[in-house]
């Protein structure tokens, strides 16, 4: 079984594979084929410690469009409430004789830590602060989409880069397909050090947007972040906020991305979430192609027939 744990993890080839073998997986959802018998037979559990709207329905979505049989347990409506350690929660859960676990937690390194205890294969869906490699390939498709290539491209992550596992797994998959990666935040909310993953670090939004292909902008994580929240809503809205006079230093043809859930009004305003330079609705539809491709190597489906 291949486990998918972090982008870190993966090569350029790798992950230029995945995205290759989304393409298929794309023209089905595109001819509305709503069932194909791929992993018929298989089993695929969701198991959020976390709340999702985006992630946990897309990986249901497409367990259920490749024919896998799908179940979602959420920590609310589980014996975690109880008690029940993550261990012994996997590995009962594992009894039951799974194909693949698909994991969202909230500790770092929580999918790592099962991949190392359990047989079956498990997919990371977000842990903690650390990765969420599926959001990663899902952007890098759009942008390759978008923009007909990755490489030679420059891309501006606005936001809460310290608590961002988006940013982590997004500066890992777009800097090994050879874009340059550029974070900006406040320095409350951008960690020192964070150029040794391979990006250029800001403080000041304008110059990580000026002259770039694409602008990402990113949710502040209120649930990781300690109270009184620095800087407030209202002064991060002005200094971080993303503007149509701070768009006009993008290149002209950039797209606006935003993993979600927005906070209209925070961290971009509607008129431009929904403005004609998003492609915010394209990474969610690209989303269930991607995670078709995951589940399809992840449980080791039959090729595909054409
Ligand atoms: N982008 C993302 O992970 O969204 P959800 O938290 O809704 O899954």
């Amino acid at each position: 079984h291949k486990h998918i744990i972090g982008i870190k993890d993966l090569t350029p080839e790798e992950l230029t594979f995945i995205l290759d073998t989304s393409i298929s997986f794309k023209e089905i959802n595109r001819r509305d084929i709503k069932k194909v018998p791929t992993l018929r037979g298989k089993t695929i559990i969701n198991l959020f410690f976390e709340a999702s709207t985006r992630t946990r329905t897309s990986f249901e979505i497409a367990g259920k469009r490749l024919s896998a049989d799908t179940i979602n347990i959420s920590a609310s409506g589980s014996s975690v409430v109880k008690g029940e350690t993550l261990e012994d929660t996997a590995k009962n859960i594992e009894a039951m004789n799974p194909d693949a676990i698909v994991m969202r937690h909230n500790a770092s390194g929580a999918c790592e830590y099962l991949a190392k205890r359990l047989d079956c294969a498990i997919i990371n869906a977000g842990d903690g602060m650390h990765e969420h490699p599926s959001q990663a390939l899902l952007d890098a498709y759009t942008i390759r989409e978008a923009k007909g290539k990755i490489e030679g491209l420059t891309v501006a992550i606005i936001g809460d880069i310290t608590h961002s596992r988006v940013v982590r797994s997004n500066i890992y998959c777009l800097t090994k397909l050879g874009a340059k990666v550029r974070v900006a935040g406040p320095g409350t909310m951008l960690p020192p050090g964070i150029e040794r993953l391979g990006c250029e670090a800001y403080k000041n939004i304008d110059d990580a947007i000026k002259g770039s292909d694409v602008v990402m902008m990113l949710r502040i994580q209120r649930e990781r972040q300690g109270a009184p929240l620095i800087p407030s809503v209202r002064e991060y809205s002005k200094f971080f906020g993303l503007t149509h006079a701070r768009m006009k230093l993008a290149k002209e043809d950039a797209i606006v991305m935003h993993p979600g859930p927005i906070n209209r009004g925070v961290e971009l305003p509607t008129s431009i979430a929904d403005g004609p330079q998003n492609v915010i609705l394209d990474q969610v539809e690209n989303g269930v192609a991607v995670r078709m491709a995951l589940l399809y190597l992840a449980c080791g489906g039959e090729k595909l027939q054409d």
